[in-house]
């Protein structure tokens, strides 16, 4: 059996934990000091949806610890001309690529892939998971706050649609943290989580240690009531609305970002933002990742 990393809440707590540590472990090493694990290993990345900070940082990653990487071209591929997405991999497999990133805009996609051999990423699957984005959420995090017991995570917009709620959701509980939601109805998950709690955002806002605005997948939508414009009057994190987290607060957004819309220009860069930490985050969670699964222990 192939060693997958399809999903983060599916993962002993443990393994989560040491991939923690060990992408803390690279961000604090010199690049010029890394052991080339990937050394002789060639990764592919195969997004059939968009994606810059995903697939660029499994690139840096892998190419850090000495990988090589193949992108696939989804536009001039045999896709094209009708391939299955199990016989494309399963040409990726066959010419010997040691591993396998795939984002697709199927939540189960990976349960559909079970026969191969060739170990897999989940590079963000429709609306359910994306967890790299989640270890590298959580290991902002920690790096804030020390530990996750007892922290408390307000979540704001397109919830329904997201794939980084979806996976935080499913991890939060797991690691002592608490997790409230804000958004417009059309937007909340069926059914709501039984741990996640529903507060009105304004009385939410000063009593969390995170703040994590999401993108509106525009591109998931059918027909909702809010225009963008409206979304950020009534639960877009404006200036006025920041004022109000608490001393010690960081807000989070996975990005790419709607300016305007989830998150005011002015506040992407504001102090209390990890925003772009948590893009130099990514490339570290994904070396621990693309190490764990490319040397075979658990
Ligand atoms: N956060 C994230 O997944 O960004 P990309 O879509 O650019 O990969």
């Amino acid at each position: 059996m192939a060693k997958h990393f399809t999903s983060l809440a599916e993962l002993p707590l443990p393994t989560v934990l040491s991939l923690l540590d060990r992408s803390q472990f690279f961000r604090s090493q010199p690049p010029a000091h890394l052991d080339q694990v990937l050394r002789h290993k060639v990764v592919a990345n195969v997004f059939f949806e968009p994606s810059t900070r995903t697939r660029l940082s499994f690139e840096m990653a892998a190419k850090r610890l000495g990988g090589d990487v193949i992108n696939f071209d989804l536009g001039n591929s045999s896709v094209k001309k009708g391939e299955t997405l199990y016989d494309t991999l399963k040409t990726l497999e066959s010419i010997g690529v040691d591993a396998l990133v795939l984002r697709h805009s199927d939540d189960r996609v990976f349960e559909t892939l079970a026969h191969l051999r060739v170990p897999m990423i989940n590079a963000g699957a429709g609306k359910h998971e994306h967890p790299s984005q989640c270890l590298l959420d959580l290991l902002t995090l920690r790096q804030e706050f020390g530990s996750f017991e007892g922290r408390h995570i307000l979540i704001i917009g397109d919830i329904r649609h997201s794939r980084v709620a979806g996976s935080m959701i499913l991890m939060a509980p797991r690691l002592g943290m608490k997790i409230t939601l804000a958004g417009p109805d059309d937007m909340m998950p069926v059914p709501l989580p039984a741990h996640c709690a529903r507060a009105p955002l304004d009385e939410a806002l000063p009593t969390v240690d995170a703040v994590m605005c999401l993108r509106n997948q525009f591109e998931r939508h059918e027909g909702l009531a809010l225009s963008p414009a409206e979304f950020h009057t009534q639960w877009g994190l404006t200036s006025a609305r920041a004022a109000r987290m608490q001393s010690g607060a960081i807000l989070m957004h996975p990005a790419p970002i709607n300016r305007g819309v989830e998150i005011a220009d002015e506040l992407v860069e504001h102090p209390a933002s990890r925003i772009f930490k948590q893009m130099e985050n990514g490339v570290y969670a994904r070396m621990a990742i693309l190490e764990w699964i490319l040397k075979g222990e658990n």
